[in-house]
């Protein structure tokens, strides 16, 4: 179903991969993260291609809330319990600065800009109150509000002023115009840091994979490291407008926003594979909330979850000199992308980029969800059905609600014919 953002949707098209070519970067993905890797390294002065298996801003960037934020949950108080102060200030000062170059960008694009405070809101007192906590050890500035304009139980909810949600399709625009770009241009297989695709390879110096999820499985263990959550989207006229961003800390509550005439409601969601309460659950919130609205689009997203809520930014693996990852953004791709492109951009460029040790992709994986991951897939390989994901071949099951099958392990989607929808897995169902 249409998002929101592909209404009036305006990106110029791109040509196939004319055959055997040679560059200085390949940047793999034409999603925001790999448009604005691919703008960041132009910006530097270096030679850039970037593929895109399908038409570019085209996946997970066209289904997006849009949101622009460095509070990404109630994640401060586990980071400065998990990682210590330091990689805590390390990771809001990233973001915070992605946050103002993303809103920079969006101004020169010409998207549609609007800066609004953005809340994370919880019914757990105690968390919230560690939030705040933590905010202050860390020295960033917070406020707390201890209720919210929406039916839903809360003990209160932290916010951070200054965040802004945009038009992503317009930004693509702007970003695509002057980079080098092959649409429907499949990377098949990597060898070293060549890629070969349908059309031709491409010789490169350094690779960016920035898919979503990444699809090179000999290296960097990212099977294990990730695992994908969908999420439900609906836009609705005839409803008052709120001037802020809200979102649940919980993986299963609602989202809250509007965009220009738009009231924005998302939640329903699940671990991909498994059940939710999808749109039916936002339908019935809705008719509790105002009567009178009216659904004008709906949609569904899907993000790559990492293993401590941290996404993975830096070199593929730590035997992978040439190779980069951009991956795992958890709920806040928008401005998880920015981040890993002036991150990536400036590693390739050969400067030591700001802040970058905390995303490191090869930090310890000893974490609870390691275990949950293990788990589901243990379980769904040993689940014997015919139906089975050409990624690493565990049972998809049937999602009737968008009558799909889906791999509960990492995330792989198909139509009911066959064809893939999401990766990592790289090829259509066999017949
Ligand atoms: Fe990995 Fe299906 S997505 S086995």
């Amino acid at each position: 179903m249409e998002s929101l953002w592909e209404k009036n949707r305006s990106i110029p098209e791109f040509p196939r991969l004319p055959g055997d070519i040679r560059t200085d970067v390949l940047v793999i993905g034409g999603g925001l993260a790999g448009l604005l890797t691919a703008y960041c390294l132009t910006q530097k002065g270096i030679s850039v291609v970037l593929v895109e298996k399908e038409r570019i801003c085209s996946g997970v960037t066209s289904g997006t809330t849009a949101k622009i934020t460095a509070q990404h949950g109630l994640i401060y108080h586990k980071l400065l319990n998990d990682y210590g102060k330091e990689y805590a200030q390390m990771y809001h000062r990233a973001n915070a600065r992605g946050v103002e170059r993303l809103k920079d960008l969006c101004r020169k694009a010409d998207c549609r800009l609007e800066e609004k405070d953005n809340f994370v809101y919880s019914t757990d007192p105690m968390k919230l109150e560690a939030e705040l906590t933590a905010l202050q050890k860390i020295g960033v500035d917070a406020k707390f509000t201890p209720d919210i304009p929406f039916p839903v139980e809360v003990a209160g909810a932290v916010g951070f002023a200054n965040q802004g949600q945009f038009d992503p399709p317009v930004l693509a625009a702007y970003l695509a115009k002057d980079l080098t770009i092959y649409e429907h241009t499949k990377v098949r297989a990597m060898i070293g840091t060549t890629a070969e695709t349908e059309h031709g390879k491409i010789a490169a110096k350094k690779v960016v994979v920035a898919t979503h999820f990444p699809f090179i499985n000999k290296h960097g263990s990212y099977f294990l490291k990730l695992y994908q959550h969908r999420s439900y989207l609906t836009a609705w006229q005839n409803t008052r407008r709120i001037g802020e961003l809200y979102v649940d800390d919980s993986q299963t509550g609602y989202s809250f926003s509007s965009f220009g005439d738009y009231f924005l409601l998302g939640g329903g969601g699940h671990r991909t594979g498994k059940q939710g309460g999808s749109y039916p659950e936002l339908i019935s919130f809705m008719g509790r909330y105002d009567a009178n609205a009216r659904e004008c689009f709906r949609w569904a997203t899907q993000d790559t979850m990492s293993l401590d809520g941290i996404p993975y930014i830096g070199n593929y693996s730590k035997h992978t000199p040439d190779l980069y990852v951009a991956a795992g953004f958890n709920k806040w791709g928008m401005t998880g992308s920015m981040v890993s492109a002036e991150i990536l951009s400036a590693m390739i460029a050969g400067e030591t980029p700001e802040d970058a040790a905390v995303f490191s992709p090869s930090r310890s994986i000893w974490k609870p969800q390691l275990l949950v991951n293990g788990l589901e897939s243990t379980k769904n390989l040993l689940t014997p059905t015919p139906k089975r994901c050409p990624h690493l071949g565990c049972a998809l099951k049937y999602n009737k609600e968008e009558r799909s099958w889906d791999c509960p392990c990492h995330g792989s989607r198909f139509s009911e014919t066959g064809k893939l929808l999401d990766n990592p897995a790289n090829d259509d169902l066999k017949k």
